[in-house]
């Protein structure tokens, strides 16, 4: 049977209370599982045949065997083997396993469908959030499938136009705070708190963490039960890096994978809390009061599950640097012009990291790296047009287009 678990004290809570915080000392939860009945349930090895997604690891779920699951297909997402970049960096292997695939546009999608299949389990009918923009959009539609009323709360003025659209047109009410992504998280701590009847499904919500640790399992069944010498991967509110890490630890504990790779953390230079107490061997975080970045949707100064985050960097010989927007933006377009992939700013830090961690010398050049890309680029529009050569406006005339073109001289060159 699994159970919360408080990461400090040790306190346990039953897996259907509804509790975010322990009880005793504060601090946040996580799910834990009987090993024994756990190894049990995987002698039926009947999920090893099923297709990559989020379900095909419900063993590893804590979701009753009658439970209705909310689902849109999350999971499966694509893991691509990146030779063109992996060549102008000089490295010998490098995946990109990109989020973006998933049904809303990001990897929250497999928090969701757990969280959001828990909230129905539990008889609740409303659902909340705070968010730079992918959790609202994410929330909003896994609560339109399961028919739950859904409240998101959005910094005022700083969210992607892709991710706004998501959240309205799914029908969530959507309110925008005055103050960025830290003030609206806590105050809908607060809001959760005092009304227990609004389901909270931040990450701090571990269930939303149970989903997202199949991102991890997925790599190694991707890797065909192995794993990369190192993950790459953006970091705002810290849930993903220590559900990633979660999911590599528990395949390794039941004997599936036999090593763990590095966990390295990325974030935007102008809200990187974790980054730095990384790179000063600090044991606290100092929340940045005022974070900045382009990349909005990792634009967070106090990240709450930031002690887990620097659990997983640290036990795992991991890393954390920060990149600042230019890089992030150079990173993006790279990506898109060698690889053909399209992601967020956000989803760019890891391959800003990458280069950066690469050029440093950090990152051997003969690791075998996955870099987790979480958003897909659509997402934010006016970034990448912003940032790439404006349109040329052309009569509809063929001499126009061989100018615009430069086809004319070629032309002129062949008959003579
Ligand atoms: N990348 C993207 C595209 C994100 O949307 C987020 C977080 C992250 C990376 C960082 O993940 O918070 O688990 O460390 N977005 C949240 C949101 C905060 O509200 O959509 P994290």
């Amino acid at each position: 049977m699994a159970y919360h678990k408080c990461i400090n004290c040790g306190s346990r809570y039953g897996i259907d209370e509804i509790v975010y915080f322990c009880e005793n000392c504060g601090d946040i939860l996580e799910i834990k599982y009987d090993r024994g009945e756990l190894a049990e349930a995987l002698k039926d090895n009947k999920w090893l045949n099923m297709p990559l997604s989020v379900w095909r690891y419900r063993h590893f779920m804590p979701i009753s065997d009658d439970a209705k699951i909310v689902s849109l297909n999350e999971g499966g997402t694509g893991f691509h083997s990146c030779e063109n970049l992996a060549k102008r960096l000089g490295l010998r292997q490098l995946y990109v396993k990109n989020e973006g695939e998933n049904p809303t546009g990001s990897f929250k999608d497999r928090g969701m469908t757990v969280g959001v299949t828990k909230a129905v389990e539990l008889g609740v009918q409303s659902v909340i959030c705070a968010s730079t923009g992918n959790t609202s959009a994410s929330l909003a539609a896994y609560a339109a499938k399961a028919g739950l009323q859904c409240a998101v709360l959005i910094p005022s003025g700083k969210i992607a136009y892709g991710k706004l659209s998501q959240a309205m047109i799914y029908g969530a009410k959507v309110i925008q705070v005055r103050g960025n992504f830290d003030q609206a998280l806590d105050v809908v701590l607060k809001l959760s708190e005092k009304h227990r009847s609004v389901y909270l499904l931040n990450s701090i919500n571990p269930f939303r963490i149970e989903g997202q640790k199949s991102l991890g399992y997925e790599i190694c069944d991707q890797l065909n039960q192995e794993t990369s010498d190192r993950v790459v991967v953006p970091v705002g509110n810290a849930g993903n890096i220590s559900a990633i890490w979660k999911g590599f630890t528990e395949f390794h504990e039941l004997g599936l994978i036999k090593a763990l790779p590095k966990m390295t953390g990325i974030q935007a230079a102008g809200s990187a809390p974790i980054a730095k107490a990384i790179k000063n061997g600090s044991d606290m975080i100092v929340p940045v009061i005022k974070p900045e970045t382009v990349a909005t949707a990792i634009r967070i100064g106090a990240p709450v599950s930031w002690k887990k985050a620097m659990n997983a960097i640290r036990e795992s010989g991991g890393t954390a640097e920060t990149v600042t927007d230019e890089e992030i933006l150079n990173a993006q377009k790279l990506l898109a012009r060698v690889e053909g992939l399209f992601v967020e700013p956000a989803s760019a830090s890891s391959i800003a990291g990458l280069i950066k961690l690469v050029q440093n010398g950090v990152i051997d050049k003969d690791e075998h790296i996955v870099c987790v890309t979480t958003g897909h680029g659509l997402k934010d529009p006016d970034t990448a047009v912003k940032m790439s050569e404006k349109p040329v406006e052309v009569d509809a005339e063929i001499a126009a287009i061989e100018d615009a073109l430069g086809l004319k001289k070629q032309v002129a060159i062949l008959a003579r």
